[in-house]
């Protein structure tokens, strides 16, 4: 079986456009797939966090993924800094890659554009993402269109050191979703849905009231014309609203398109199907969280069963290089 890694970061809410566009893949590829799925929480010490908010995120994530439908069954679900071996294996990737080509990274150089403080850990981040895909020899690596260059940089890592120190690694590849799987922000439809908090009426959160979650459906922008039809450039708004009733239902956009004449019901139905996603995942949500022992249980067990793959590939590394074993 393929073996498929990803991660995600502890910061902010998670959106329909990050279950819609990412993590609904998760779930289908885990039976299909040897899946390893992580909370990348190293990754978020990158910008300042409050240490209060980064314990609550993290778990609260885990207990998200848990309740979307990661099965601990059949998935190995757990926390980055659980697993050690991901950041002795980052060293290592980061004396592997050369400066030029971390400085050449567009997310570098766009965050450190705007942050008040660059950490060198916000350099260096694509050296510890390369890690955590290769000591899992991961063949397939789910990520957003943002995430290819960081890819490239992971594959040309792993040649670089196969190369050196003989075949070590799997070369990933990067399996990016297709354009369609992308949600707008219901207010400013030309936008993606995100978890900045400029657009709180344009995000559903996953958590939201059911009720508030209806609503912002219902308010949603679209257009002066009364014409339904699936066009994301002449009408990002109602192609939004297909977009979201065609994936919460597991149907073409286009052909919902004819079912419509007017914007009221397109939006009742768009309404009424994201409240029925949300609404298991918010009652296996509060299960969860009312055990909170249970779900660290889990997280135990998934961190035990990635190390248990991570150790044997580092002593491997650790050998090929040259650091004397005892
Ligand atoms: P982020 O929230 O940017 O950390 O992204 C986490 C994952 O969700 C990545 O795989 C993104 O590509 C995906 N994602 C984020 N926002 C959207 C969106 N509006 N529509 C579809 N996928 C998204
Ligand atoms: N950098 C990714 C993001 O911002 C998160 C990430 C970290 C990741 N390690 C990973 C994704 C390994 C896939 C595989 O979305």
């Amino acid at each position: 079986m393929p073996r498929v890694l990803s991660g995600i970061k502890p910061t902010g809410k998670v959106h329909l456009g990050n279950l819609l566009g990412a993590l609904q893949h998760w779930v289908a590829d885990q039976y299909e797939n040897d899946s390893l799925y992580c909370v990348v929480d190293l990754h978020a010490l990158t910008v300042p966090q409050d240490p209060a908010t980064l314990h609550e995120t993290t778990l609260q994530l885990a207990q998200i993924l848990l309740a979307i439908g990661i099965d601990p069954e059949q998935s190995t679900l757990f926390i980055q800094s659980h697993v050690h071996e991901h950041i002795e294996l980052a060293w290592v990737m980061e004396c592997t890659a050369s400066f030029g080509e971390l400085r050449r990274m567009t997310q570098f150089k766009d965050k450190s554009e705007t942050a008040d403080f660059v950490s060198g850990g916000l350099f260096t981040y694509p050296a510890l993402m390369a890690a955590d895909i290769l000591i899992y020899d991961a063949d397939k690596v789910p990520v957003g269109d943002d995430q290819r260059q960081h890819l490239e940089l992971t594959r040309d890592l792993a040649i670089r050191f196969n190369s050196r120190y003989g075949e070590t690694f799997v070369v990933p590849e990067a399996a990016i979703p297709k354009a369609g799987a992308r949600v707008m922000d219901l207010q400013q439809p030309t936008s993606k849905m995100s978890k900045s908090d400029d657009s709180p009426q344009g995000t559903i959160d996953l958590l939201d009231d059911l009720g508030v979650a209806a609503r912002k459906i219902k308010r949603a922008v679209t257009d002066t014309e009364t014409e339904v039809r699936f066009d994301p450039v002449a009408k990002p708004g109602v192609s939004n609203l297909l977009s979201i009733l065609g994936a919460c239902t597991g149907q073409n956009p286009e052909d919902l398109a004819s079912n419509y004449t007017q914007y009221g019901p397109l939006k009742a139905d768009a309404a009424d199907a994201v409240v029925e996603v949300l609404r298991p995942i918010q009652k296996r949500y509060a299960e969860l969280s009312a055990d909170q022992p249970g779900t660290l249980a889990i997280l135990g067990q998934g961190a035990g069963k990635a190390r248990a793959m991570a150790a044997p590939k580092l002593r491997l590394v650790k050998e090929r290089i040259g650091l004397l074993g005892i």
